[in-house]
């Protein structure tokens, strides 16, 4: 539980009031919340997060629990509502949830982030539960927001929800990566889950001076809030406003393909080369330093392999899946052994990421910034002019591919 407010206090009330002391809600979103509490938009089973930790308590079914039910919507923690897209439907868990009612502390940093005035058109990709919505028609009316939602099981119990509390957004399912041009264009587009790659649609259809507010992050991991000023010409640009951790965009999901395919029937270490590294596997497992890291090495994930006695393999693997290495932690080193296969030295790419962040100060998440245009995403530190770059390691290699490559297939 947020530690702020004790078991006597759980209801709307030691909510709101934890959340004002926290600074997330503001006196403009106090009355919205007095209006649409949470527990109007939460479902009757669920599973509620753990505060600070990205993992989920046992189910909690209302009629059976009520009063943990109760409980447990009143932290502020987020609360799983679906795994799997709704294939899982058992008493335990499933293996990735796929809708929730997000952290309120992450709601209202991101509706404070959205900056919105009276009579503002907005748009919100990931209805899930409908509370956010609710939020906002509350804030702006029914008339000004668009809601969309994928799962049409997920939309349907939202839509119901939104009408029961006196609200009528419009609720749209369909793929949010596509927007919905036919109620554009928005002073404001929010997502509500995270994306690798802003959708085209959402530049298009958010007014020029209008706000993109959305989690963004790289296929490493750490994530953060985008807060991007869409311009004239189309693109759209500004900083992170603070870490996050949504769930993806269906679309954007990164396929973790099994280790056995990269090893191809071969035992590790599959003749991958070897070498040492005097960076610890564990200084890489911070989300701000993922993010750094996962900025510079793209379509690249992690996956820790755990042996039980605190030791462990970071394995990193490429999604083209050409290239894998391994980087074996153990207390008390001060060398680790690394090895590498492919094309691509994921290690050496990774390591030389983690030193350029190192080298500039270990920035935080908001020094960050991205720009987005047709080009793609580019992200920035401190200011557009100083992007980060592409890491060294890769670069050389691809000015290598390319050198060696004939002029005529270049
Ligand atoms: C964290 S939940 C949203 C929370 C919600 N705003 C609320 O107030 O409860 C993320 C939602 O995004 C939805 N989603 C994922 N991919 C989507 C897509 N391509 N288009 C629309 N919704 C999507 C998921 O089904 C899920 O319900």
């Amino acid at each position: 539980m947020s530690a702020v407010y004790g078991k006597e206090e759980a209801g709307p009330e030691g909510l709101a009031s934890a959340l004002v002391e926290k600074g997330v809600l503001t006196s403009d979103w106090l009355p919205s919340l007095a209006a649409v509490p949470r527990h109007l938009f939460v479902p009757d089973t669920i599973w509620p997060g753990r505060a600070g930790m990205n993992r989920q308590s046992d189910r909690i079914v209302r009629r059976e629990e009520p009063e943990a039910w109760w409980e447990a919507v009143h932290r502020d923690v987020p609360i799983t509502t679906q795994w799997d897209d709704g294939a899982y439907d058992g008493p335990g868990k499933g293996r990735a949830p796929s809708s929730s009612s997000s952290m309120p502390t992450m709601v209202f940093s991101m509706l404070d982030a959205l900056d919105v005035e009276d009579g503002h058109k907005v748009l919100e990709i990931g209805t899930g539960t409908g509370w956010n919505a609710a939020l906002l028609a509350h804030r702006l009316g029914g008339g000004n927001v668009v809601t969309v939602e994928v799962d049409p099981a997920t939309a349907e119990d939202a839509r119901q929800r939104l009408r029961a509390a006196g609200y009528e957004p419009s609720s749209i399912v369909g793929d949010g990566a596509e927007g919905y041009a036919a109620a554009g264009p928005y002073d404001r587009t929010i997502a509500t889950c995270s994306v690798g790659r802003v959708p085209r649609a959402w530049r298009a259809q958010t007014k020029p001076g209008g706000l993109i507010v959305a989690p963004w992050g790289p296929v490493y991991g750490g994530e953060a809030v985008a807060r991007l000023r869409v311009a004239r010409d189309g693109s759209a640009s500004g900083r992170f406003a603070g870490s996050s951790a949504f769930m993806r965009l269906r679309a954007q999901r990164t396929a973790r393909t099994h280790v056995r395919e990269y090893l191809k029937g071969v035992p590790w270490p599959a003749g991958a080369a070897r070498s040492t590294t005097a960076l610890s596997p564990d200084d890489l497992g911070e989300w701000v330093t993922m993010f750094a890291v996962g900025v510079q090495v793209p379509d690249v994930f992690p996956w820790m392999e755990m042996y039980g006695d605190g030791s462990y393999t970071l394995w990193l693997r490429d999604t083209a899946v050409t290239s894998w290495a391994t980087a074996d932690y153990e207390e008390g080193r001060e060398e680790f052994e690394v090895r590498q296969s492919g094309p691509r030295k994921l290690w050496d790419e990774v390591e030389a990421a983690y030193r350029w962040w190192e080298g500039h100060g270990r920035p935080g998440f908001t020094r960050f910034g991205l720009t987005v245009d047709d080009a793609g995403e580019h992200v920035w530190l401190d200011s557009p002019e100083r992007p980060v770059p592409l890491c060294a390691v890769r670069a050389q290699g691809a000015a290598r591919a390319q050198a060696k490559t004939p002029p005529s297939v270049r």
